[in-house]
């Protein structure tokens, strides 16, 4: 066999295997032979630079660098879906369908409404590219970020013309290993899975893209008439067939009615799948009728999407206290009685600044509401008036810094702590120093800082270039040992 023979058998092995892995989740061989393949692959390639393909199951690693997105026009419009928020609203929309089709009873097909971003793929065999919503009419060529995503076709059995699209999105694991890292290294959190997907596939960086463990369903074939099919249904079945991954939670439903217990059944399911939904898709099975209900400016008439309701609970709001940051702003958090919302358990929420707590007319033991901003980021929106008792305490805002007494400043809304050398400003700018997008001083986050800080191994910034004299005493503490 030629050299070229081999490579393109080797890549050809690897793309089935990544098929069988991230797609079925039903490996047929084990890690230890992927990796020995893919090492083969690499020195092959690197051996023989003339057989370069930036579609070889060796690129998708990302490496890319670029300093932007080439500019892709979609051959047809990629728009975007009308909104239901009601069981009514939904029969408003079937009453409609029925109207133009002038059928009795219509059939749909039900699917997660995943929030991440919409991307749309190009074939002719191979991936011609990979490209963002944008406007509509003009989107971002990101194949390379795309490419990460193993699941995602690199080559199709056939060779004809063929456009599918579907969503990028971050699975919730994913997301909350990125926030932790995020939060180590004192950078701002990604709100909502999809401003993380959104903002791993706009990385100009491919390899940072392959790292943020993005998935991908797709959801629509563009072109499915040119292989003569007729409903929604079977297209996704063919999509599975060319080897792309379409999510199996979906129903054909007859009539809204069936439509409508399925949004409720998945009300409940949703905090149980392993990645977020924001609402359910409804699309018409019979792609024959889509002509003739035709389109508004920017979404199909023959498909509709319910959002659901964003989920607010109650809880008792049991104290208020106060933290301060690295400028010495003062802030004042919420302590909650722990309380579950959209998905995970909630007992701290900020409460920003004396104003805010004003305004929403806060006191100490109020029960209040909760819900989950972009469903990560706990707020409460209000107190619950009607189940005051009398005995709830009014918030007073402190007058003095609460870890060193200083007589706090206030600017605006806002009160700060201005002595230098507080000790939780120090150690906030110690950690804030130590963070990724400044020195990247890897294992100094917030709990080390303050920890090594009470422990007086430093008092500043610069003190944590002589750690080394407290070599001992460090190994001494719990979970430190010898390197
Ligand atoms: S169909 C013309 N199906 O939701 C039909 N969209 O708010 C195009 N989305 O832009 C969309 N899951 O990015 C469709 N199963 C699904 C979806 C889905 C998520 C996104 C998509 C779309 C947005 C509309």
């Amino acid at each position: 066999m030629s050299v070229k023979e081999t490579i393109a058998q080797l890549r050809a092995s690897l793309e089935k295997y990544n098929y069988e892995y991230y797609v079925l989740d039903n490996p047929s061989i084990d890690d230890a032979e992927y990796d020995r393949l893919m090492q083969q692959l690499i020195l092959l390639e690197k051996e023989h630079p003339e057989y370069y393909s930036s579609l070889s199951p060796s690129q998708r690693v990302g490496g890319l660098v670029q300093d932007k997105f080439k500019e892709v026009k979609h051959k047809r419009q990629m728009l975007s879906l009308a909104n239901a928020f009601s069981d009514d609203d939904l029969r408003d929309f079937d009453k409609k369908v029925r109207d133009i089709s002038g059928l009795k009873k219509i059939t749909y097909v039900a699917e997660m409404k995943i929030d991440g971003l919409g991307i749309s793929l190009v074939y002719q065999g191979a991936l011609q590219y990979a490209s963002t919503r944008g406007d509509g009419v003009v989107g971002e060529d990101v194949t390379t970020n795309v490419l990460t995503i193993k699941s995602v076709p690199s080559h199709l059995k056939i060779k004809e013309d063929l456009e599918v699209r579907g969503e990028v999105f971050m699975p919730k694991k994913s997301l909350a290993h990125l926030n932790r890292i995020k939060a180590e290294a004192g950078e701002p959190l990604f709100a909502n899975a999809r401003n993380a997907a959104a903002g791993s596939i706009r990385q100009l960086d491919s390899a940072i893209a392959a790292t943020r463990g993005l998935d991908a369903y797709w959801y629509y074939f563009v072109n499915s008439s040119d292989f003569n099919i007729r409903f929604h249904s079977e297209s996704l079945k063919m999509l599975d067939s060319l080897g792309f991954k379409t999510n199996p939670e979906r129903r054909v439903c007859q009539g809204i009615e069936e439509v409508i217990s399925y949004v409720k059944e998945s009300t409940e399911k949703r905090h149980h799948l392993p990645y977020d939904i924001d609402g359910i898709v409804i699309k018409v099975d019979d792609m024959a009728l889509y002509d003739k209900f035709g389109y508004t400016a920017k979404t199909p008439r023959w498909a509709i999407a319910y959002k659901f309701p964003p989920e607010v609970v109650t809880t008792k709001l049991k104290d208020i206290i106060f933290t301060v940051g690295r400028t010495g702003k003062i802030t004042p958090n919420a302590v909650l009685d722990p309380v579950r919302v959209a998905g995970s358990v909630v007992q701290r929420a900020t409460l920003h600044n004396e104003d805010f707590i004003a305004e929403k007319n806060l006191m100490i033991g109020d029960f209040v509401f909760i819900r989950k901003a972009g469903d990560v980021i706990p707020e409460i929106v209000k107190p619950v008036i009607e189940k005051r008792t009398g005995l709830e305490k009014p918030f007073v805002m402190i007058t003095n810094c609460p870890v060193c007494t200083e007589p706090l400043k206030k600017i605006e809304a806002m009160h700060f702590c201005v002595n230098p050398f507080c000790p939780a400003r120090q150690i906030e700018s110690i950690f804030h120093f130590a963070s990724r997008n400044a020195m990247d001083i890897e294992g100094l986050g917030e709990r080390v800082a303050e920890q090594f800080f009470n422990q007086a191994f430093f008092k500043n910034i610069v003190d944590i270039y002589d750690l080394k004299n407290h070599r001992e005493q460090i190994i001494a503490l719990d979970g430190w040992q010898k390197k």
